[in-house]
Order: structure tokens, then sequence, then C-alpha cells
């Protein structure tokens, strides 16, 4: 498993070249082109081929490069992975398979991927992104985290969601009257549930996209619950989010600083027979040594 830091994933429709380079050009540390629900069913076969040029004429530096394949309950699906992946298969990281409902699909994309990896002879494994956004995918979620050793990480998509379990909503992924009318934050199950099957299978998990691109404000409140939940980070679907999200899911000096101190002082006190000390007024035994070192892994200042 590559370990990847990935903050934020900028989504980009991959039939609008223009905004391809922009999103490319971006401070996001992954980009996927999109194929799927930002490109109009007269551009999908077209767009393609843009996916596979970017993917290997652009210039992508450090970014992990993605592509969003059709669902594969759509007759775009399996073309979009043969087109792509074996033109550019070799300048691809992670397919982002949309709307997995059960385990099998995740298993087909795997098995496919493989036949082209094979007749390619390519050195590195194309990567599995699966992202949770129907009633039938969080009822099976465990199964699907289970379901190709591919995987590296779950995302929960909040506007598919919504729409299949007949939840109101007046945006995607936006904070509205249905959420101040709650007891509790409604969308605390599902992201929950896909959080927990995620790390119960060693995968990344991601909170999908906010249309909300004008209010900051908005939007980093949304980042902060995914944060306090503990996501590794949230979809963007305009570069203005980009900063946000990085602000968000970084550690900050103060929480890295503590996680070290804490390091220093059970080791200290573990060398002396102590399993139980105190750091800053506080109690901190082997349950904090846990917590400070799920810190450091998500600093990039190790
Ligand atoms: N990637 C790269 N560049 C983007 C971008 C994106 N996702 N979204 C906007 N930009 C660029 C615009 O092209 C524009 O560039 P310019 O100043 O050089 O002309 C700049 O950022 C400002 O854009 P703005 O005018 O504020 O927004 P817009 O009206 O052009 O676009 C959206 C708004 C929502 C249509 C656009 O952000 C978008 O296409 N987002 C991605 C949609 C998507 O992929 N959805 C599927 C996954 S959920
Ligand atoms: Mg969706």
């Amino acid at each position: 498993m590559p370990e990847r830091l990935d903050r934020s994933i900028l989504a980009v429709p991959a039939s609008e070249p223009e905004k391809v380079k922009k999103a490319v050009a971006s401070a996001a540390d992954a980009v996927f082109l999109d194929l799927e629900d930002a490109v109009p069913p007269d551009q999908k076969d077209a767009a393609r081929g843009e996916a596979a040029r970017a993917l290997q004429e652009l210039d992508w530096g450090s970014k992990t490069r993605m592509v969003r394949i059709n669902g594969l309950d759509t007759p775009w699906a399996y073309r979009d992975l043969v087109e792509v992946c074996e033109v550019a298969a070799a300048s691809l990281d992670c397919v982002v398979v949309p709307k997995v409902g059960r385990p099998e699909e995740v298993a087909f994309v795997d098995i496919l991927l493989g036949q082209v990896e094979a007749r390619l002879g390519l050195a590195h494994r194309i990567r599995i992104h699966a992202l949770v956004e129907s009633a039938q995918g969080l009822a099976n979620v465990d199964r699907i985290a289970a379901a190709s050793p591919r995987l590296e990480a779950l995302s929960f998509g909040p506007g598919d969601f919504a729409a299949s379990v007949g939840m109101p909503a007046s945006a995607i992924g936006t904070h509205d009257a249905w959420d101040d009318l709650y007891p509790g934050h409604r969308w605390h199950y599902a992201m929950q549930r896909v959080l927990v099957a995620a790390r119960a299978h060693g995968l990344r998990a991601y909170d999908g996209p906010s249309a909300e691109f004008r209010d900051l404000g908005a939007f980093r409140r949304l980042c902060l619950v995914a944060r306090a939940l503990g996501f590794d980070g949230k979809w963007c679907i305009h570069p203005a989010q980009i900063p946000v999200v990085h602000e968000v899911f970084s550690p900050t000096p103060e929480e890295v600083a503590w996680a070290r101190r804490v390091v220093a002082a059970y080791e200290a006190a573990q060398a002396e027979g102590r399993g139980a000390i105190t750091v800053d007024g506080k109690m901190v035994d082997a349950a904090s040594l846990r917590m400070a070192h799920a810190t450091l892994a998500r600093s990039r200042d190790r």
C-alpha cells in the first residue's frame, strides 16, 4: 500500500481540458479527472481520450493522479477502464469507482485492472478508491472495504446518498435548514459508518464534495465536522476550497508538539517501569501514546 498523505482531492470534468490544466497546476494533493457526473452523456466517449491525454502530457508533479469512471450499472464503465488504462496506465495512480453498491463491483474493477497491467507489463499496481453513496453501498460497506487488496480509500458521497435514501437537501453536501431541524448531526451515522469500515480494513477515509464554494466559512465548518470524526481529508470541487481543506486536515503545530511530548515522556516513563504518568496536567497512558502516534502519522513534518 503506497503511503499517501492526501488531504484534498480536487474534482475536475475530464471533458474540460482548460480546467483540467488548472486543476493539475493547483495546490491540491490529488486530482481526479471525472468521467462520471460532471460529464454529459454525449461527451462521455470523447472525455476518455481527454483524460488519457491529460494523464500522459501534463506535469502532475507529486500529485496523486486519479480518474473517476462511470458507475458499473452504466454502459460506459468498462470502456472507461479499458480505454483510459490501456493508454495511460503508466501515469495513473488510482481509479475512483462511484456508487459502489456491492463488493463484486470492486472485484470486477480489480480483475480488469489486473488484466490491463499484465498486458502492459506495468511496474506499479493501480489502486482503487471506492465511493459509498447509496443505501445499498452503506448496507454493504464492510464487505466493500474488504473486496480488493487494491483498495486504498473509501469516500462518503453526500449528494447521491441523500437522493438514494430520500433525504431532503437543497444542494450537494451543504448545510441547510434540515440540518438545523434535526436533533444531532443528520449525516453522522453514514459518515461514521464509512469511516469505521475504512479503518477496520486499513483504508483511508474521505468526506465527499460540498457544492459550497463561495462561503468558505460554511465550507470550513463542514471540514471540521469530518475532521472531528477522523476523516483524512475532503473532496474539493473548486480551487478556493483547497487551502481550507489543507488547514483543517493538517495537524496543528501544537498538536504535533503535544504528540512529541507524549511520546518522549511515555518512553522515559516506561524505562522507569511506569505505564501511567502526567503530561501537561493530564493522565497519559498507552492509549495516549497511540493517539500521539496517530497525530504524528498525519504530520508531513515527521
Ligand atoms: N478545477 C480547476 N479549475 C477550476 C475548477 C476545478 N474544479 N473549478 C473552477 N476552476 C477555475 C475556473 O476555471 C476559473 O478559472 P479562471 O479564473 O482562469 O477563468 C476559476 O477557477 C474560478 O472559477 P469560478 O468562476 O469561481 O467558477 P466557475 O463558475 O468557473 O465554475 C464550477 C464553477 C462548479 C462549475 C466548477 O468549479 C467545476 O467545474 N467544479 C468541478 C465539478 C466536478 O468535477 N464535479 C464532479 C465531482 S463532485
Ligand atoms: Mg455521486
